[in-house]
């Protein structure tokens, strides 16, 4: 199963960020718009790519072994506005030079995969693909975060052809399991709900449940290799 989530990036609505995109880039804007809306198609078309590996991956599996590697994906393209943000964060210069340059999840793409050990392989299969570059990796389910947030963080690379001319795209994979995919989703309730938040409020709670979830799919991992190995 593989879910969209629609991305709304028109040029007309671009335009409405007027004062928030790209400050260095002003001088002509609709050539600014045009490699804008140039640039998120090619990020997109990287995503599609990796979205086709992952999905044949599965496939593959699934008729090969009646197996399950991945129970569904996401996957989203960052806005503009997002994207400034980040680079105002960071203080990166405001262009989509600086972007492209410094930002590795404008192309995201979630797996959620049923067990633990999925995660691995299929971070061990995709790494076996010879157009796959693995730029950066974070592993916290290994190290989780002090606030108990579990996920295997990829940033691959991937070649795509635009008007003839190849370019090397990141993007940002992020594998779970349901049960830290069910985590991490309350958990950015909580940081979201209201003005402030009410993270800090639950915290030990959320810890707690970070380390029972892990514990418990430790106990599972277990009895479906025992199955397995049947
Ligand atoms: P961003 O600016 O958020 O992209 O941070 P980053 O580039 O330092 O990357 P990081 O690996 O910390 O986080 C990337 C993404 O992982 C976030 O945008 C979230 O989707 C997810 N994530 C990371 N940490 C947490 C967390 O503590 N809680 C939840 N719910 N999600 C997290
Ligand atoms: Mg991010």
């Amino acid at each position: 199963m593989i879910l969209h989530r629609k991305t709304r990036i028109m040029i007309p609505d671009v335009s409405e960020a007027d004062g928030l995109l790209f400050d260095n880039d002003r001088s002509d804007r609709s050539e600014t718009l045009m490699r804008l809306a140039v640039t998120i198609q090619t990020y997109k078309s990287a995503m599609k790519t990796v979205i086709g590996k992952l999905d044949l991956m599965d496939d593959e599996l699934h008729y090969t072994s009646k197996y399950d590697l991945i129970h569904h994906m996401e996957s989203r393209i960052k806005q503009p506005q997002s994207i400034y943000r980040k680079l105002k964060k960071y203080d990166l210069p405001l262009s989509l030079e600086s972007a492209r340059q410094n930002i590795f999840d404008i192309a995201g793409i979630r797996v959620v995969c049923n067990f633990v050990a999925d995660i691995y392989t299929i971070e061990q299969k995709l790494l076996e693909d010879k157009d796959v570059k693995l730029l950066r990796r974070r592993d916290f389910i290994r190290q989780p975060k002090p606030n108990g947030y579990r996920s295997l963080h990829l940033v691959i690379e991937v070649p795509i052809s635009l008007s003839g001319q190849q370019q090397l795209i990141p993007v940002e994979i992020q594998l779970r399991t349901i049960a830290m995919d069910y985590w991490a989703t309350l958990e950015h309730m909580l940081r979201y709900k209201g003005t402030n938040g009410h993270v800090e409020e639950y915290t030990d709670m959320l810890i707690e449940c970070a380390d029972s979830l892990a514990e418990t799919e430790k106990v599972m991992q277990f009895v479906r290799d025992q199955i397995e190995g049947e």
